[in-house]
């Protein structure tokens, strides 16, 4: 573990184990069906890329970039669309991949987006979710871990752009972004 990491919340093993079976529930809840996977960039890239390759159905991938938390850690509550998708979602089966699910107010945003492109269903999928955290109501489909009100880095996350290449997910030492 390097060191501005205060604890390991889940390691490399715990999260394929968890991606396993995600996959596996995608692939029963959708079989016969090519559900399009929209990643939210850029804390989903590893997440997405594990769990494609655990799902056994036809699925097809794109990618959304929003804007995004700066370097703070507090949410702005203000969402703006970087990248919008390239495919045509209408009538299609919607899976949106988001790293973690913190106030709510990003995946609500995308959400209503979509709901106007008229697609036959959305669903959520979270690598992680902060329960304690919403402002909104929002209902996750498929959840990988929940955690606390923490702020953690690693398997995609970020703090100011670092620490998405660690392995594992871990909590980040509160002297380095206070
Ligand atoms: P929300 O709109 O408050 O739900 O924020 C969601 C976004 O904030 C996520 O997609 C992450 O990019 C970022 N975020 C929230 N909590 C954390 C955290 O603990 N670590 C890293 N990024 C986070
Ligand atoms: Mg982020």
């Amino acid at each position: 573990m390097i060191k501005d990491i205060e604890k390991m919340l889940m390691s490399e093993q715990e999260i394929k184990n968890m991606i396993k079976k995600l996959g596996e529930q995608i692939s029963n809840d959708y079989i016969g069906r090519t559900p399009v996977m929209i990643c939210i960039l850029k804390g989903g890239f590893i997440f997405l890329s594990d769990l494609v390759r655990n799902i056994s159905t036809n699925v097809e991938v794109d990618f959304m970039s929003l804007s995004s938390y700066g370097d703070s850690t507090k949410s702005s509550g203000v969402v703006k669309i970087k990248k919008d998708i390239d495919v045509d979602i209408s009538g299609r089966d919607v899976i949106i991949v988001e790293d973690i699910v913190d106030s709510g107010l990003t995946l609500d945003y995308i959400n209503s987006y979509f709901v106007k492109h008229k697609p036959s269903s959305i669903k959520i999928c979270a690598l992680l979710d902060k329960p304690n955290a919403h402002k909104i109501n929002i209902k996750i489909d498929y959840v990988g871990f929940e955690v606390g009100n923490e702020f953690v880095v690693g398997y995609g996350l970020d703090f100011a752009q670092k620490y998405r290449n660690l392995p594992y997910i871990g909590v980040l030492k509160k002297e380095i972004y206070s």
